[in-house]
């Protein structure tokens, strides 16, 4: 039997109950109800095109690529599309100031454009045009208009500043309207659909943990948890995969929690790369993980993509896990028999296998805390953003009252099957002085420890390159701590 999910949201001021199937995008679904203005370009969340506002809750819009989004997701949501906030006759501020400023040559990204910088606006009542420029990095011109965007976003910003322009303003009137009524909405209702059309059989849009747990005992060979779905819905709409089940996550509140004492901070798994971002226990406490996931994607992907995402995917090239590695991280897995923690320097057995058993599911990341140490992170790829790296890499360490290393955790991503710990090279740092001579000792160490493949992000001579460079800066900035060398 397949299963359908009835959902009911808004796109703009109109209510919309449906049935969507658990492989449907939120993009098919908006364009199929007139929504066009978003766009299907990549259908892998790499050009924004697709850029629509998410509302989780009033006053809460987070721009989020429709493509890469499951359809179910948007039950007890309101989306905003560019439709929703002017007219040809009555334009928005937004879309008048882009309009103004020759913004838009062909169009096809412009929709995007507008409904990222009204997320950034929606959620920052000042920013800068450090923010502005932030919020756009996952949106793409084909027509390379970007010298006249930032100068719509000067004129934008001005106006802001100046109070000619409030930002309340930027709100649609329907929002109110619609918040009064999804305050009410229960979980959507599972309706049977006939066979045969579908790849997958249910979507499950969990609300507690017990609930997903007894989803996935049903099947577990056949599910995938799913969280942010950032990298299951490329695959889906990319490489044609699909798994029979999809458990949905991210919508248990006890997944969301985030909480320090002395000893550890615990990550939920709920909790998006962005809600992190924006933490600022994280820069104090955790710089380290702070500068990965501030290099990881782009605002869209990081408003819904999460670590327990990036674990369980398992790439060799997963920043935030190549990031935890060096922070000396455990993960939380938990089944229905109970919850247990793995080191995560032992939770990888090989590509794309973890310690992960198919009835678990990643509920929360620890972190020890170890105060007044020093922690590093680099990434190299083709682009700053919404890059995959060739290399990444991340130290850290503490350093004793004679200036002497102590702690020394280095990791790497994208030199092996998985992300993967220099352990020779961190013994041959452990209790050492760093001065010149060791820095060369260590590059010579480090460069012999792992033997990478070449692909098509980089040959093995020139990851082997990298592997040994990174560390280098990683030890220069020790030396000159944190500034950049
Ligand atoms: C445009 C774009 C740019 C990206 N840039 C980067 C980047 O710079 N660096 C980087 O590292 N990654 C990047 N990614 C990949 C992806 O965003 C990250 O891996 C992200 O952390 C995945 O999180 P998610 O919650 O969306 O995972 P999902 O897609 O929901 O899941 C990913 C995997 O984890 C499993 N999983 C998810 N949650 C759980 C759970 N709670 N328990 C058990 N298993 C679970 C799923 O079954 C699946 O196998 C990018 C992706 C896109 C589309
Ligand atoms: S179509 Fe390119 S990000 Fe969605
Ligand atoms: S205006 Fe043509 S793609 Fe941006």
């Amino acid at each position: 039997m397949f299963y359908a999910n009835q959902v009911r949201f808004y796109l703009n001021d109109k209510l919309v109950e449906m049935d969507v199937t658990p492989t449907q995008t939120a993009l098919e679904i908006i364009r199929a109800l007139g929504a066009t203005g978003a766009k299907e370009a990549c259908s892998e969340g790499d050009c924004g095109a697709c850029t629509v506002a998410l509302g989780l809750e009033r006053n809460r819009y987070l721009a989020v690529t429709s493509c890469i989004m499951p359809a179910t997701k948007l039950h007890g949501r309101h989306v905003i599309t560019v439709e929703g906030l002017g007219t040809p006759e009555n334009l928005h501020p937004i879309q008048e100031v882009m309009y103004r400023h020759h913004a838009t040559q062909c169009g096809f990204c412009t929709p995007g454009f507008i409904m990222s910088i009204f997320c950034l606006l929606a959620n920052n009542s000042q920013p800068d045009m450090a923010a502005f420029r932030k919020a756009l990095e996952g949106n793409l011109c084909r027509c390379t208009g970007y010298q006249h965007i930032v100068q719509a976003g000067e004129d934008l910003l001005e106006k802001l500043h100046e109070g000619l322009l409030s930002i309340s303003s930027l709100f649609p009137d329907f929002c109110d309207a619609v918040w009064d009524d999804l305050e009410q909405s229960q979980p959507p209702q599972v309706v049977p659909v006939s066979a045969g059309v579908l790849p997958s059989r249910e979507y499950h849009l969990c609300y507690s943990l017990d609930a997903a747990l007894h989803a996935l005992d049903a099947d577990p060979q056949n599910s995938r948890v799913i969280s942010g779905g950032t990298d299951l819905f490329v695959e889906s709409n990319v490489a044609r995969r699909f798994a029979e089940n999809y458990i949905d996550v991210q919508r248990i509140a006890s997944l969301h929690t985030f909480s320090m004492d002395d000893h550890e901070l615990t990550i939920g798994a709920g909790v998006t790369l962005e809600e992190l971002l924006q933490d600022a226990r994280i820069h104090v406490h955790f710089p380290l993980l702070s500068q990965a996931i501030e290099m990881m994607g782009s605002v869209q992907i990081r408003n819904v993509a999460t670590l327990a995402g990036n674990l369980g995917n398992a790439s060799p090239v997963a920043d935030g896990a190549c990031a935890l590695l060096g922070l000396d991280a455990s993960v939380q897995l938990t089944s229905s028999q109970g919850a247990r923690s793995v080191p995560l320097k032992k939770y990888y057995l090989g590509y794309k296998q973890t310690e992960r058993h198919p009835d678990e599911i990643i509920t929360a990341i620890i972190l020890p805390r170890k105060e007044g140490g020093f922690g590093n992170f680099i990434k190299t790829g083709k682009r700053h953003n919404v890059d995959i790296s060739s290399v990444s890499s991340a130290l850290s360490v503490q350093v004793d009252a004679s200036g002497l290393l102590t702690d020394v955790v280095l990791a790497y991503g994208g030199v092996k099957e998985y992300p993967a710990l220099a352990t020779q090279t961190m013994a041959l740092l452990q209790g050492k002085k760093i001065d010149e001579i060791l820095i060369t000792e260590a590059m010579a160490c480090v460069e012999a420890e792992f033997t990478p493949i070449g692909d098509v992000r980089g040959t093995a001579e020139y990851r082997s390159l990298l592997i040994k460079n990174q560390l280098k800066k990683h030890l220069l900035r020790f030396i000159k701590r944190g500034e950049d060398a």
